[in-house]
């Protein structure tokens, strides 16, 4: 079979050519020692660690989460019994958006894209048997961050965890919910808002607690490029740090507790170069422009999923060896907290077999492969470095461009990330189309025949089990105090107090997330996208 003859250099996804032009000639005149640094060391090019995964590999942290909270335990024991590092929690959306799973937007969401939650009753469950002082737990919410890290809080606390030493993750990240996924609740102003008093939270009380994980990783699933991805995950990063800075706070108070999210696609070389750029702008954009001193404000730690987008529902089977790559590309790009997909995602929820695979290949990453052995086994290779370079170069174009609109939210809303975004989603649906973009399986290889798949099927009973749970809950508490709780939530977010200490007593006094949400939504409103963002 004559091999595909090429056409010259062949734009990539970020608008780097792949070909040709990274030859042994690629770094003409490139000083490694003024370009390179050390690992663990400003920029950072090489990681942030100086021993990086000599010393131990990064965190396995699998994105899981379905029906209710007792469900969702029985996975997260699965895992870890597997060997998971690290717990990564999905909400289904009425959780998300802050509604209970008896109201009616909720009904046919209830447990679907991940776990029930309505009430402290319901993360006591969550995380039952789960020692919260041991292992970090990560929590994809956004709007209603500070709800359901206070919930974790006051779980933790019962278990007898010190608030000082309960480690995790929320993502906390609303701006990308208005250019990618939506699930956003309150206008721009009031969410940075809540965002900066949850900064200041997690300063006085949850220290090793990260306070966000600014995403790029949804934005990809849209269709961003790679360079698009960094650019707008970075410029709402900036967002985030001039609004703590404008609530009064010290950069180097909360920066070292500000983490990232970034995706891991199939085109290894492209990513290894595209997280190296990413920890060096960023590091360079913290003392330069924000004048952070400590180290560790300087550093960007990042979790990686695999891209989901990448994955197929023909020949499912060709995708473990996808994960397998993108695995790879996020542990030669340094990543601190990996998320493999499973093979069958693109079908269904991930079964308990296909959700153990997906780990095992972390796994042989970590322990059969070789790569664990050197810190950035890339430096110095003229193809990485070049890229490296390059890809610096067309994110800070991107970047300068959104400062030119006013910063990423006024670039959000004139719609300038999704309109970016949705030109190279296009660009990339033509040249599948066209079989330019080869997609294994799907364009070229295909099968006249696909093998029938049985999927995870998840209880049609959940939405009425949660309901039931939600009127015994709200019989047995003192709706007097519940009450009480709430009046005093909405009087903190008409003034300028700081909402997270009213919310913990609210929901310790068992009010629910969609009543915590609720009383903020009739004080803050909620957002009502414009045409244009
Ligand atoms: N040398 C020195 N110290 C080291 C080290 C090394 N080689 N490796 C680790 N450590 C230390 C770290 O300094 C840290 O100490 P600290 O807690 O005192 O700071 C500790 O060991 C833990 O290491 P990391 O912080 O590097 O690793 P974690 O896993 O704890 O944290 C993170 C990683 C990226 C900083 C964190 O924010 C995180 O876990 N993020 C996860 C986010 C996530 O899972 N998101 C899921 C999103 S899914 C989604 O959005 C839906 C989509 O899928 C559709």
């Amino acid at each position: 079979m004559a091999s595909e003859s090429h056409k010259g250099p062949r734009e990539s996804e970020s608008g780097l050519s792949i070909e040709p032009v990274y030859g042994p000639d690629a770094l003409a005149g490139w000083d490694p020692a003024e370009r390179l640094g050390e690992p663990g060391r400003y920029p950072y090019t090489r990681g942030v660690y100086p021993s990086m995964y000599t010393d131990r590999p990064w965190t396995m942290r699998q994105y899981a989460g379905f029906g209710t909270a007792a469900e969702s335990n029985a996975r997260y024991r699965q895992l870890i019994a597997s060997g998971t590092t690290g717990l990564s929690v999905a909400f289904d959306l009425p959780t998300q958006m802050g509604h209970d799973s008896d109201a009616p937007l909720a009904q046919g969401e209830v447990g679907k894209v991940g776990v029930a939650i309505d009430s402290l009753d319901d993360m006591r469950v969550l995380f039952d048997g789960i020692p919260l002082g041991e292992v970090s737990t990560s929590m994809t919410i956004n709007a209603p961050a500070a709800v359901l890290l206070l919930l974790h809080q006051l779980v933790a606390e019962e278990q007898g965890v010190p608030a000082a030493e309960l480690t995790g993750t929320i993502q906390n990240d609303v701006l990308k919910e208005y250019i990618a996924r939506g699930t956003y609740i309150f206008p721009p102003e009031p969410s940075l808002r809540l965002v900066a008093d949850t900064f200041r939270y997690c300063r006085a009380e949850l220290p090793r607690w990260n306070t966000i994980s600014i995403s790029g990783y949804h934005m990809a699933e849209a269709g961003a490029s790679p360079a698009q991805e960094i650019a707008f995950t970075l410029a709402n990063g900036i967002a985030y740090v001039r609004t703590a800075l404008a609530a009064g706070m010290d950069v180097d108070e909360f920066a070292p507790r500000l983490s990232f999210f970034f995706v891991a696609r199939t085109t290894l070389l492209e990513e290894v170069a595209k997280f190296r750029a990413a920890r060096r702008i960023w590091a360079r954009v913290m003392k330069d422009e924000f004048g952070a001193e400590n180290p560790k404000s300087l550093m960007l730690r990042f979790h990686t999923q695999t891209a989901g987008v990448q994955l197929t529902a023909q020949q499912p089977e060709v995708n473990l060896v996808r994960v397998a790559v993108q695995g790879l590309a996020a542990v030669l790009g340094g990543t601190q907290s990996l998320h493999t997909n499973s093979f069958d995602e693109a079908i269904a929820l991930p079964t308990e077999k296909s959700a153990r695979l997906a780990l095992r290949t972390q796994q042989v990453l970590a322990y059969e492969t070789d790569v664990t052995a050197t810190v950035d086994p890339f430096a110095g290779s003229y193809a990485v470095e070049r890229m490296t370079d390059d890809m610096e170069a067309a994110v800070r174009e991107l970047m300068l461009r959104i400062e030119d609109l006013g910063g990423a939210v006024a670039a959000i809303e004139q719609g300038f990330q999704k309109a970016e975004i949705e030109r190279h989603a296009y660009r990339i649906a033509q040249e599948t189309e066209s079989g330019e973009r080869v997609v294994v399986g799907v364009n070229r290889y295909r099968l006249d025949e696909e093998e029938p798949y049985r999927p995870l099927r998840v209880d049609p009973e959940i939405e009425a089990r949660q309901r039931a749970a939600l009127e015994r809950l709200r019989a047995a508490r003192d709706g007097a105090a519940v009450r009480r709780a709430l009046t005093a939530l909405r009087e903190a977010a008409g003034s300028d107090a700081n909402v997270l200490y009213p919310m913990k007593e609210a929901l310790a006094a068992g009010a629910t997330v969609g009543e915590v949400c609720g009383a903020l939504r009739e004080v803050w409103g909620t957002h009502v996208p414009t045409d244009a963002s």
